[in-house]
């Protein structure tokens, strides 16, 4: 049965206020197909039934799984290419000359879901510049989503998730077959730190980042979070360091200190030199 606007109202309220997250108003189908699981498993007949129980609870585990059924956390392996492009042939020379000096690099995946984007960039760095792990390489990943960070700390991946976006030849040298699921090998797993954060509200203490990776995760905030989101990147980011964001992403007119910066087809993100 189809949920009334109060309901939907109600979930859009809680994903508001707990992730910035905004749920269009179009998107009713979604609270009621995303939730319909969740309801059975909660011992209730709908997804009305189970509204009705978190209204009449306070916040606690339920509400917590309403949330990570509602998010969006759509990735796979070496997502839109490009920007691993960009990596390769561009930032990490760059970067690797001008921190020859301290051999120190801090890479942040600010929305990284089940853990793929990080990993891409671990498999990169031991592909192309395996030297780096002489380096003091800290390679940070962070996401709100508990459930996202439970599987991206496994790092083990289904038959789908792995013959998404990743070579064969990097399946085969870097993933066991362990019955139906394939598990990323351990010196690809321990190159990432995982941390639970939500990046709409107060960070804690970071290293200034080299690189950050905040990729199709924008879209899903209002304006105002953006531009809070983006002066923390900002902050964050080291001067000659670089920002990548998604496709359909852009700083422009939500941040004015970055300017794009196009390799081929990829556009990273600088801060302006003022
Ligand atoms: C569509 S996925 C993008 C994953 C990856 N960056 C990529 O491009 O493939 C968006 C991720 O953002 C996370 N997310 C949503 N709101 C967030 C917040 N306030 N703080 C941190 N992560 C958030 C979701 O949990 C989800 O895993």
């Amino acid at each position: 049965m189809p949920i009334n606007n109060r309901d939907f109202n109600y979930i859009r309220r809680l994903l508001l206020d707990r992730t910035s997250v905004v749920l269009e108003e179009d998107k009713i189908y979604l609270v009621e197909s995303r939730l319909a699981p969740l309801a059975k498993d909660a011992g209730v007949n709908s997804v009305e039934q189970l509204i009705f129980k978190l209204r009449n609870q306070s916040f606690g585990t339920l509400h917590q799984q309403v949330i990570e059924e509602m998010m969006t956390t759509e990735t796979f392996f070496f997502r839109d290419i490009r920007p691993f492009e960009a990596l390769e042939k561009f930032v990490f020379p760059d970067l690797i000359e001008k921190r020859n000096r301290d051999r120190t690099l801090n890479i942040w995946c600010a929305a990284c879901s089940s853990g793929q984007e990080p990993y891409s960039i671990a498999m990169l760095i031991r592909e192309e510049f395996p030297y780096l792990t002489r380096w003091k390489v800290s390679l940070i990943a962070s996401d709100i989503s508990s459930k996202m960070l439970d599987i991206a700390r496994m790092g083990c991946y289904s038959q789908h998730q792995i013959s998404r976006g990743l070579p064969a030849k990097l399946r085969e040298k870097y993933f066991a077959r362990q019955g139906t699921k394939w598990q990323i090998d351990n010196n690809i797993l321990q190159m990432v730190e995982f941390l639970q954060l939500n990046i709409a509200e107060t960070l804690p203490y970071l290293p200034s980042m080299d690189i950050i990776f905040l990729r199709n995760v924008l879209i899903y905030f209002d304006v105002d979070t953006k531009k809070k989101i983006l002066t923390k990147v900002q902050q964050l980011l080291r001067p000659d360091g670089y920002l990548f964001l998604g496709a359909g992403e852009t700083t422009i007119n939500l941040n004015n200190y970055f300017e794009p910066l196009k390799f081929n087809k990829a556009v990273a993100y600088r801060l302006r030199k003022i």
